[in-house]
């Protein structure tokens, strides 16, 4: 047990899916797993542990933003020994052609601030995608109908941005959407030896203003979840 997850050792499965939403952690578990067993309700953060085609894995929420998804995942990593964890979240579409319900398969994240940037000091890191999971999830993509693009996305600090001009550079500089976990989970897995790959689905758009219906997004998510399954154990 930890601060923040209270599974026994042994309830975490060395992969690790992480929706920023506790209770899409349990849609997910109950969709995909076979025998999910709920492994954590610390502060309603759900956790759920399965197997998926026979293989162990975890679902376990990471809340919103990097100071929560960092909680969850160093105790992941140092405690429980997670070796692949994926995030399965949502996202901002920044670039024309990406459409509301396209997944973005993210190999890099851009931030201005992390949980982890006062270790850099003057140097500006790259958090980056594991390239096995990264090529993995573009050729699972393949095989679905919902349109997939691979390349940069941004991390912000805020959901509710005061500053327009920081987001027109990134439309200038090809960033494809907008979120908010991803760079810490790439940079911790980077320190710790681990594997970490960010698939997001396109829930709103900055430039058209558009957004999921409700409804609609579940079909959409489960395209993302069954990606993010096959490529942790292509
Ligand atoms: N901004 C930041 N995070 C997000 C967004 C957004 O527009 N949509 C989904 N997560």
């Amino acid at each position: 047990m930890t601060p923040h997850i209270g599974a026994e050792p042994g309830q975490i499965a060395e992969t690790v899916l992480m929706p920023g939403d506790p209770y899409r952690a349990r849609w997910a578990a109950e969709t995909f797993l076979d025998g999910a067993e709920l492994v954590n309700e610390v502060r309603g953060m759900l956790g759920f542990t399965g197997t998926y085609k026979g293989n162990r894995v975890t679902i376990q929420g990471s809340g919103m933003g990097m100071p929560s998804l960092s909680i969850y995942a160093n105790e992941l990593i140092s405690i429980y020994k997670a070796q692949t964890l994926i995030r399965i979240g949502s996202c901002g579409g920044m670039q024309p052609h990406v459409a509301i319900r396209d997944v973005i398969i993210a190999m890099s994240a851009t931030t201005i601030t992390s949980p982890s940037s006062g270790i850099f000091r003057e140097v500006n890191f790259a958090p980056t995608a594991h390239y096995d999971l990264l090529a993995a999830a573009v050729t699972a993509a393949k095989t679905k109908e919902t349109a997939t693009h691979v390349g940069g996305i941004y991390s912000s600090d805020v959901f509710y941005a005061e500053r327009p001009d920081l987001d027109e550079q990134m439309v200038r500089h090809g960033i494809l959407g907008v979120e908010m976990e991803a760079a810490e989970l790439y940079t911790l897995a980077a320190r710790h030896g681990r594997r970490a790959l960010a698939i997001l689905t396109v829930s709103d758009h900055l430039q058209t203003g558009e957004a999921l219906p409700a409804e609609d997004r579940e079909k959409t998510f489960g395209d993302m979840v069954e990606i993010a399954l096959e490529a942790a154990f292509a």
